[in-house]
């Protein structure tokens, strides 16, 4: 019988199964420093995947949400960390793949969960610049602000009124819209957005902005979000169509844009997309390797989530500690991606490889420049 480290397929269930499977985990992932720490009064647990350095400084969001257990919790900072790198390492910017995941299994109230957040921020100061960090799902400007009581230099996105950049979802936005657009070029010629049909799975921070912009570049765009007051507040808002949230991936458009949570992109969902080509804003879109073929199968251009979400990172850190005005970072956010997808689909092309594929040699090119 093969080991599981030698057998991609009946490797991934023998790990989990494996009472040390985590050491395997971490084997397979490659990082360079995992940090588990138990916050005692809340039973709560933090982790930070360091996965590297090789670009500059770890930085990455942190995600606050329950998971099923502290290995569900891990394997996501793992995964999360590691797209960080590769969303760094396309785009060149001279930051390194992190990732905080915070893991509090029950309900918090709000000075509970304050209280959390400032003991997170103390754990970012004694790691003293070696992991930096911004808001993702499940947390804010605000809660960057106190996680930063203890923990600044370190925290990035705070709020204006704190002295930060604020909110990254609308630079997050701004890359993906350059994306979809770039995209949409490539494969349906020079009429770009005008005519193309969007669907926008979540309409949390990047998507409700995305979805602002597309409709300015004069697309037509529907919507879906699993939370019906926000739904119904955007539908308002925007007077935008509302997909219910079953029947997004059976919706006929040109282009699919997740912007929830990962692995939307899976065996059930592939078979149902009605789509020429999915960008969104999610991370880590695709479920496992064997979905970039599944589309590429049903003739669906996928544009790796981390060669366009870049957007929020960029800006913020470039705002905070690279001297950036706004207007220049959104500059270059719309220049990098666009570069990016512009190299990636031009290597798609040249090399008939997947575009996954495409953007990791991408990645590890830059990767092979910045260790040597
Ligand atoms: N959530 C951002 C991402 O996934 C992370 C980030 C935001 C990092 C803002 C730094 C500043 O790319």
């Amino acid at each position: 019988m093969q080991s599981g480290t030698n057998d991609p397929l009946s490797g991934a269930s023998l790990a989990d199964a494996h009472p040390f499977g985590l050491a395997e985990k971490l084997d397979r992932w490659g990082g360079e420093e995992l940090i588990l720490r138990r916050d005692g009064p809340t039973g709560a647990w933090i982790v930070i995947a360091l996965h590297s350095s090789v670009m500059g400084p770890p930085t990455g969001g942190t995600r606050f949400k329950p998971y099923p257990d502290l290995d569900a919790a891990i394997a996501d900072a793992l995964r999360l960390s590691e797209g960080m790198t590769h969303k760094y390492a396309v785009a060149g910017f001279p930051r390194g793949g992190g990732k905080a995941v915070i893991h509090a299994p029950i309900p918090l109230d709000p000075a509970a969960r304050a209280g959390l957040l400032r003991r997170y921020g103390s754990v970012l100061s004694r790691l003293g610049g070696t992991f930096q960090t911004g808001p993702d799902v499940g947390t804010s400007s605000e809660d960057m602000d106190v996680i930063g009581e203890n923990g600044a230099p370190w925290v990035f996105a705070r709020t204006p009124a704190a002295g930060g950049a604020g909110s990254s979802g609308p630079y997050t936005a701004l890359g993906v819209f350059a994306g979809i657009r770039a995209a949409c070029t490539h494969v349906f010629g020079g009429e770009g957005l005008r005519g193309r049909t969007v669907l926008v799975q979540g309409a949390g921070s990047v998507g409700e902005r995305l979805i602002t912009l597309l409709r300015s570049a004069g697309a037509s765009v529907c919507f879906s979000d699993v939370d019906p007051e926000c739904a119904r507040r955007i539908r308002e808002q925007e007077a935008v169509p509302l997909v219910e949230p079953e029947a997004v991936y059976g919706t006929a458009c040109d282009v699919f844009a997740p912007c929830a949570l990962g692995a939307v992109l899976n065996e059930r969902t592939i078979p149902l997309l009605s789509c020429r080509l999915v960008a969104g804003g999610a991370n880590n879109q695709l479920a496992g390797e064997a979905d970039g073929t599944r589309l590429h199968e049903r003739g669906i251009l996928y544009v790796p989530d981390y060669a366009v979400n870049i957007g929020g990172a960029m800006a913020i850190t470039g705002i905070e500690a690279m001297g950036w005005t706004p207007s220049e970072a959104e500059r270059r956010v719309v220049e990098s991606v666009e570069r990016a997808v512009g190299r990636l689909l031009e290597l798609v092309e040249r090399e008939g490889v997947l575009p996954e594929v495409a953007a990791r040699s991408l990645a590890r090119e830059r990767l092979a420049a910045a260790s040597a």
